[in-house]
């Protein structure tokens, strides 16, 4: 499976630091300090994740230049979507995608590495020749926005790699591993509420709803700081490919203190570490190909080059891949 283009779309308004500090009791200091975000972006009414993923799919459609027509696959990574039978679909409707199969997929800030994974399996298989993974969230949505625990950290965004199909020498998912465990699934949640509705006599059924983002901060900290470098580390073995051979470090953008403490632990330079958190903040499935985005546009990642990349959050789920970009064919 080769990596051949890219694409995003942010909602228009910024919100900064300082707008948000009027809001709850916190300030630029503390959040930039604490975890490297300036700003994020906020999706309004009418930028839905439909609207935002479909305009990142067209960008990345055309990097490719390739037809929505030609399309096997849409994978969306979202845990925010529009619409919970699934909103792959509309996005596809949107594009005009009339020969893919679109489909939803959960997993948190994980998601857009786990559905690059997947999706390198339908390819594998045969049954997939060109596909478009994204990874779009609002999670606007779905915080308190008056609990400055949670409320500083997240952002909108969507963004999308369209794949295809390859020779074993242009492959670009090198090596990955993939994980969670369940039992640590309290530390990050958005989950229903517990409603009941009374149906018939003493039979009752729970009503649909969900609580805002609830997150141990601490705890998803050091989890992330053990178990990002111990699978990287596990990846890159199996590759056998050396840190210092590394182009990018392309990690969820979580906190810029975990991007830190993972490229001390591989000693990889800052000036090798993707981080745009300073802009967008954590927007959870969008980040990794955000962040991809983001840097094929200006230029810093090139044909070739070789990445390693994380994702991590909720699940609690992580996982790591080698990648490598090789840009639009012909
Ligand atoms: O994408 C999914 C994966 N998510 C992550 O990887 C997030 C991992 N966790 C983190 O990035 C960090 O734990 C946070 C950024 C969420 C929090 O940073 P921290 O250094 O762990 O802070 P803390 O939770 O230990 O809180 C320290 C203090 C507390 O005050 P007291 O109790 O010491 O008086 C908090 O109440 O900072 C306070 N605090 C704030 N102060 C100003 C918490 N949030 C804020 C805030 N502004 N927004």
């Amino acid at each position: 499976m080769a990596l051949v283009g890219c694409g995003s779309a942010l909602p228009a308004a910024s919100v900064s630091n300082a707008a948000l500090s009027e809001r709850v009791d916190t300030n630029d200091a503390w959040i930039r300090s604490r975890t490297g975000i300036g700003a994020r972006r906020v999706a309004g009414p009418d930028e839905t994740l439909t609207s935002l993923a479909a305009e990142a799919c067209t960008h990345a459609l055309a990097h490719a230049g390739w037809s929505p027509e030609s399309l096997d696959l849409i994978l969306l990574a979202t845990s925010s979507p529009d619409d919970l039978f699934g909103t792959a679909p509309r996005i596809q409707a949107c594009l005009g995608a009339r020969n893919a199969v679109a489909f939803d997929l959960t997993a948190a800030c994980s998601g857009f590495l786990f559905a690059l994974i997947t999706t390198a399996q339908y390819i594998a298989g045969g049954s997939v020749r060109r596909a478009l993974v994204i990874g779009a969230d609002q999670l606007s949505r779905w915080v308190d926005w008056d609990d400055r625990r949670t409320c500083v950290l997240f952002g909108d965004g969507a963004a999308a790699v369209a794949v295809e199909a390859c020779d074993a020498d242009a492959n670009g998912l090198l090596g990955f591993r993939m994980r969670s465990d369940g039992s640590r699934n309290g530390c990050l949640t958005l989950a229903q509420t517990d409603q009941r509705q009374a149906l018939l006599g003493n039979l009752s059924a729970q009503r649909g709803g969900f609580a805002p983002i609830h997150m141990n901060g601490q705890e998803v900290y050091k989890f992330a700081v053990r178990e990002v470098p111990a699978v990287l580390a596990e990846v890159l073995e199996a590759c056998g490919t050396e840190a210092n051979q590394l182009d990018w470090l392309l990690l969820h953008q979580a906190n810029q203190r975990i991007l830190d403490a993972v490229a001390e632990r591989f000693k990889v330079p800052p000036e090798r570490v993707l981080s745009n958190l300073a802009s967008y903040g954590n927007t959870s499935a969008a980040t990794i190909p955000l962040m991809l985005d983001e840097a094929v546009r200006d230029g810093r990642v090139k044909p070739g080059h070789r990445l390693a990349s994380s994702g991590f959050g909720a699940g609690l789920s992580w996982g790591g891949a080698l990648l490598r970009w090789s840009g639009p064919q012909g």
